[in-house]
C-alpha cells in the first residue's frame, strides 16, 4: 500500500474540502494507494501522539459542498518555525523539519500533498528542498498567488461581497447615506476590484493604488449635486492613502505570521468627515464571512480539478510541481517559480480599465 498524505495550511477557504475529495476520488481509481490526512496542516505529524486520519471515499463523500476542512487548519508556525515556550514565559521557534521528514518516513508515506497560500508554499518549497516528494495545490480567497489565473476560494468570496454590496445598496437609497464595505484580500484589491465592477459600486480603493482623499471626494460630490444621495465605496483591507500605509495590528497570537489588517474603512470615513462630507457615512466590514460557507459551483469545479491534478503529479513523480490553473489548462508549475511571485493588479489589467470605463473611482 503506498500512502499520501494530505495537509491543509492557512486561512480556511472555500473548496478545501472539494480539493481532498477530489484526491481521494482519484486515488481510488489506482490500485493500492491511501490517502492520510494530517490534523493541522503539519501539526498532525508533529504531535504526540500523532494526529492522523484516513480519508477514503466515504469519509469524503459530499463534502465538496462544505466550507472550511474536515481535518482542519492553521496559519501559526510550521515545521520550520514550530513556536516552544521558554520557561520565562516568552516563546521563540524551533525548526522541526527534519523532524518532520523522518516521522513521514516512519509513517511510510511515499508523498506529500500541501493545500495552502503563500506562506504553505514556501513551507511545500523548503521541504521539497529537504527531499521530500511534495506536490503544492494554491488556496486562497485572495487571488495572490503567482502562477495561477485563479486560486479556488476566490470567486466564493467575490460572491459574498457583491451580495454585500447589493445589500448596502437597499439603505444606502434609502436614506441617501454612503456606505464603505471594507473587503479581505491582504496586498491584493483583487475581491475589492471584483465586488465594485459586479455589485456597481461608485468608489473602489485598493492596495495597488494608493488613493488621494480629494479625488473621492470630488466624486462624491459630482455624483450627489447630480441628484443621487447615495454612493457604495469598497475598499480593500490594504488600501492606503497616498504616502500613508495600511491599517494593521500586530497580533499577540504565538506563532502568528502576519500583521492583522482591519479598519481601512473607519479611518476613510474619519478622512470623508475631516475633509469636509456631510452626508451619513457608515462602514461595514465584511471579515471572515467572505471565507465562510458553501463554495460556490466556480470554487468546487476549480477545487476538484485541482484535487484531481495533484493525485496525477503524485503518480507521475513530478515533484516539487504546485498545480496551477493556465486557461484552459491545470498544469503542473515549480513551486520555487511561484513562490517568486505575487499576483497583485497591475495598472494594465484588463479589468481595471473596465472599471474606469464604467466610470468607477479608484481614488487616484
Ligand atoms: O489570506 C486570507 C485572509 O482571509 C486575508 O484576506 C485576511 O487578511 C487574513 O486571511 C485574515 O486572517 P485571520 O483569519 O488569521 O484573521
Amino acid at each position: 500500500m503506498k500512502r499520501v498524505l494530505v495537509a491543509t495550511g492557512g486561512g480556511d477557504c472555500p473548496g478545501l474540502n472539494a480539493v481532498l475529495r477530489g484526491i481521494v476520488k482519484r486515488a481510488s481509481q489506482e490500485r493500492d494507494w491511501e490517502i492520510l490526512g494530517s490534523y493541522e496542516a503539519f501539526n498532525g505529524v508533529l504531535r504526540e501522539p500523532m494526529e492522523l486520519i484516513v480519508l477514503d471515499e466515504k469519509k469524503v463523500s459530499g463534502i465538496h459542498v462544505k466550507g472550511g476542512t474536515i481535518i482542519g487548519t492553521t496559519n501559526k508556525g510550521g515545521p520550520f518555525a514550530w513556536p516552544v515556550k521558554n520557561k520565562d514565559g516568552s516563546w521563540t521557534t524551533v525548526d522541526r523539519s527534519d523532524e518532520l521528514l523522518r516521522r513521514l518516513q516512519y509513517q511510510n508515506i511515499e508523498a506529500v500533498i500541501n493545500i495552502g497560500g503563500d506562506g504553505s508554499q514556501r513551507i511545500s518549497q523548503g521541504l521539497f528542498e529537504k527531499g521530500l516528494n511534495i506536490i503544492g495545490v494554491p488556496k486562497t480567497i485572495d487571488n495572490d498567488l503567482g502562477g495561477t489565473d485563479f486560486t479556488f476560494g476566490f470567486q466564493t468570496a467575490v460572491e459574498i461581497a457583491t451580495d454585500a454590496v447589493d445589500k448596502l445598496v437597499t439603505t444606502a437609497e434609502s436614506h441617501n447615506r454612503i456606505f464603505i464595505l471594507e473587503v479581505m484580500g491582504r496586498d491584493a484589491g483583487w475581491i475589492a476590484l471584483h465586488a465594485a465592477v459586479a455589485g456597481g459600486a461608485e468608489i473602489c480603493l485598493i492596495p495597488e493604488i494608493p488613493y488621494d482623499i480629494n479625488s473621492i471626494v470630488e466624486r462624491l460630490h459630482a455624483r450627489i449635486h447630480r441628484g443621487r444621495g447615495f454612493a457604495i465605496i469598497v475598499i480593500a483591507e490594504g488600501a492606503k492613502p497616498k504616502g500613508g500605509d495600511v491599517v494593521a495590528e500586530e497580533l499577540d497570537e504565538v506563532g502568528y505570521q502576519h500583521k492583522h489588517l482591519g479598519g481601512a474603512a473607519s479611518r476613510l470615513k474619519k478622512e470623508l468627515k475631516d475633509a469636509g462630507v456631510e452626508e451619513d457615512v457608515r462602514v461595514t466590514i465584511l471579515g471572515h464571512l467572505q471565507r465562510g460557507g458553501t463554495p460556490n459551483a466556480y470554487d468546487r469545479i476549480l477545487a476538484t480539478q485541482f484535487g484531481v491534478k495533484a493525485f496525477e503529479l503524485v503518480l507521475e513523480q513530478d515533484y516539487g510541481k504546485m498545480v496551477a490553473y493556465k486557461h484552459p489548462n491545470i498544469v503542473g508549475l515549480p513551486i520555487k517559480e511561484v513562490i517568486a511571485t505575487y499576483n497583485t493588479i497591475t495598472l494594465d489589467d484588463q479589468l481595471l480599465k473596465t472599471a474606469r470605463g464604467i466610470g468607477i473611482n479608484l481614488g487616484d
